[in-house]
């Protein structure tokens, strides 16, 4: 059959309450499906409405890069979130997303992938996902969060500097349809977000603990500042926490730095 990504196709699979019942567009091709999902949510759409894509054009990665995206490869999707948050939550809900990607790997795949600090999803020390999230709020108040993930589930055609770093499921195992790891993906999304609203950064303390490969390793953090050490837990506000050489606790915050493994990519 076919791993198509229509609505018919996902939709009676779906195990959610909200995500993935709002407004849902589900296009052959797009400029960006965070661009798409922004602008749904600017007009009104619901929590838990959705853009997808079989591929983009100017998919919108971290730090200003741009994201590959090629057609029928991956899951290229943007959930419009309006969570009972505080503005100063949101970097938590990044960390929720890479949970629940995991989880959706885990299962739907059976493949061990874990989550580089803040939110890319490795396997075998190559990046299996990344993710993207563009917030409207106020001070006071958050409106929306889009919460963009791109999952490489085949092997594409990537550029040379992306293939040493870039890995699809189907290189480790046969796929699961991506409508399957859609669907998983949306309820783990929902059950890990409900914890972060209902107990805040200890409903998901553990588990992102557990899922992690940068906690308990040594680091670099390339940034403003760049030093090593070993990086020791994540706090309350989502940065992680790094003793260096000297024994000093550094904080480092997710948009500052890019933390590598000392010895390689992870
Ligand atoms: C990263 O740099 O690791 C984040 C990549 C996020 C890519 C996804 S693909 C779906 C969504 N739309 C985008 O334009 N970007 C995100």
């Amino acid at each position: 059959m076919m791993d198509t990504l229509t609505q018919e196709g996902w939709l009676p699979l779906l195990e959610t309450r909200l995500l993935g019942r709002g407004e849902n567009r589900c296009l052959d091709s797009t400029d960006s499906t965070n661009i798409q999902a922004r602008r749904m949510a600017l007009a009104g759409a619901p929590h838990g409405s959705l853009c997808l894509s079989e591929t983009q054009s100017a998919g919108k990665g971290r730090l200003g890069r741009s994201w590959e995206s090629p057609a029928g490869k991956g899951l290229w999707l943007s959930v419009i979130i309006r969570p009972r948050l505080k503005p100063e939550q949101a970097p938590l809900v990044t960390l929720c997303a890479a949970i629940a990607m995991a989880r959706s790997v885990r299962e739907a795949a059976g493949l061990e992938a874990r989550i580089k600090w803040p939110n890319d999803l490795i396997y075998a020390g190559r990046k299996l996902c990344g993710i993207l999230l563009e917030i409207g709020a106020t001070v006071e108040e958050i409106n929306y969060i889009i919460v963009g993930t791109g999952l490489n589930v085949y092997e594409g055609v990537y550029s040379p500097e992306l293939k040493d770093r870039a890995a699809a499921i189907a290189e480790f195992t046969e796929p699961p349809e991506r409508r399957r790891l859609l669907v998983s993906y949306l309820a783990a999304l929902e059950d890990v977000l409900d914890r972060l609203e209902t107990q805040g950064f200890r409903g998901i303390e553990e588990e992102y603990a557990a899922l992690s490969c940068t906690i308990g390793s040594d680091v670099n953090v390339i940034g403003a500042q760049q030093f090593t050490g070993r990086a020791e837990a994540i706090d309350e506000t989502g940065a992680l926490l790094v003793r260096t050489g000297e024994g000093e606790l550094c904080r480092v915050l997710a948009g500052d730095v890019s933390v590598r493994g000392v010895m390689g990519y992870v």
